[in-house]
């Protein structure tokens, strides 16, 4: 069981936690998409995980409809990954139970996660505390062997090869155990040049366009010098956010330029919002034709859904007999 054959499994679970930025795009939706030729790809989204942050169900409803159609619109291909909404798999709240009767409080009090969402305000509920089990739950129940993720989430996939070392010693070796594959950008800077982040309310939208985008754009924080000045590239967001997009050369190219001087940062942003139009412009489309048809965005997650779920009840099958208690399928 440990060790199901065929190709490896990948997953990860996204927060629907409002529009996506070009952290998260270049921080972990690219990878995501582009590891969908590399295995069998888990991807959902984390709406219990939500709860724990979201009380309004308006909003909760809206922002995983828009997660959808913003994984689907960068190409997610829903033939390739299993691709669904975390609570339409109910096992997984079974297994996070079970999990926590393996796992030690001194373990969640180690969370870094956990303090730092309740020093900004957070309710510190039961739900929030314990995420980390609900979250190794969702890596072990599809028995995952790879999670890519950002720097923030290691600590939890480390917390999830405890959890499930210590189920596998407990019950026999039913869980193999996950490792992380960091996620390469790991810092993309915003347009004040901390981290891209919405709690900063530095980001650039992926979807933005027209003259909201190009207001963002021409609002990143330069310094002041003049046009004619020699320039460094390595100390301009500007230029870090344009690397992202251009080629080797490309890139080559725009710092030979700052350090001879002559280019002015209005300059550098116009050529910056031309990359980010030309990258994004068609999943823009793609995304307002999605958006135009709700129900099949739904048959999609459903679709997914009952793929992953078929999935988590062989899981819980093998578990629930590992710790002592009747199949499901035996009333
Ligand atoms: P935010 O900081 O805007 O709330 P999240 O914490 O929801 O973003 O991040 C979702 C994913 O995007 C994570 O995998 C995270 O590592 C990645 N990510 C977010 N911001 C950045 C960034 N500025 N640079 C690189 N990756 C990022
Ligand atoms: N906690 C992750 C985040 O905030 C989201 C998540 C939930 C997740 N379950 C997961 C990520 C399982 C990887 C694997 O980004």
């Amino acid at each position: 069981m440990s060790q199901p054959q065929g190709p490896r499994r990948i997953l990860s679970g996204v927060q629907p936690s409002g529009k996506l930025h070009l952290g998260n795009y270049f921080g972990a939706v690219k990878q995501h998409i582009a590891l969908q030729d590399e295995g069998v790809c888990f991807y959902f989204i984390a709406d219990y995980h939500a709860l724990t942050t979201i009380r309004d169900p308006q909003v909760l409803r809206e922002n995983t409809f828009d997660v959808a159609l913003d994984y689907l619109a960068l190409g997610l291909d829903p033939n390739k990954a299993i691709f669904f909404r975390q609570s339409d798999v109910p096992e997984v709240t079974e297994l996070a139970w079970i999990l926590g009767t393996v796992t030690n409080m001194g373990l969640l009090e180690r969370a870094v996660s956990y303090k730092e969402k309740v020093e900004k305000g957070i309710d510190a509920s039961v739900g929030l505390f314990t995420y980390p089990v609900l979250m190794a739950a969702d890596i072990l129940i599809y028995r995952s062997h790879i999670v890519p993720v950002g720097k923030d989430q290691v600590q939890h996939i480390e917390m999830t090869q405890d959890m499930a070392g210590k189920f596998n010693r407990a019950y026999g070796d039913i869980f193999p155990i996950p490792t992380y594959r960091l996620d390469k950008e790991s810092k993309v800077p915003g347009t004040d040049g901390q981290k891209m982040s919405k709690s900063y309310g530095n980001t650039i939208e992926i979807f933005a366009e027209g003259k909201a985008l190009k207001k963002v754009v021409m609002s990143i924080v330069t310094d002041s010098s003049s046009v004619a000045d020699p320039k460094d590239p390595s100390k301009c967001n500007v230029f870090a956010l344009y690397s992202l997009f251009a080629t080797d050369e490309e890139r080559e190219g725009l710092a030979a330029r700052y350090r001879a001087g002559g280019i002015g940062y209005g300059e550098a942003k116009a050529a910056l919002l031309a990359k980010i139009d030309a990258t994004f412009g068609p999943a823009r489309e793609r995304r307002k034709q999605l958006a135009a048809r709700p129900d099949d965005v739904e048959d999609i997650l459903r679709a997914g859904a009952r793929r992953a779920r078929a999935e988590a009840q062989q899981t819980m099958e093998v578990v629930r007999k590992a710790v002592g208690m009747k199949p499901r399928s035996v009333a």
